[in-house]
């Protein structure tokens, strides 16, 4: 749940592209950002405005067999079907929020 320039949005704590916590990630600016890949969501819509990126600060440091694994796990990323998050109906009456799930 985030407040977006006084607007509150909710959505189901799931990321659209292979399904992480959204808890994990941030919320600035009206983004949505998921901490696996970094895709990036419109808190307003919960569209996918940025696409899931595999690249990772230190990867020259990894082992070889771990960079050829996510390599062959590439193909299949750049298929995975990017869906907009679900959003909650929210309600705000006198300072306390409800979210409907
Ligand atoms: S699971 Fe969220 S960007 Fe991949």
């Amino acid at each position: 749940m985030g407040n977006h320039s006084g607007e509150l949005r909710a959505f189901i704590n799931r990321c659209g592209q292979m399904n992480a916590p959204l808890d994990l990630g941030t919320f600035k600016s009206g983004v949505l950002k998921c901490l696996q890949h970094s895709a990036v969501s419109e808190a307003r819509s919960g569209e996918v405005r940025g696409k899931p990126v595999l690249s990772m600060p230190g990867k020259d440091e990894l082992p070889p067999e771990f960079l050829e694994a996510m390599a062959r796990k590439a193909p299949i990323f750049a298929r995975t079907e990017r869906r907009p998050l679900t959003p909650l109906p929210v309600e705000s009456i006198s300072g306390n929020v409800r979210v409907f799930v």
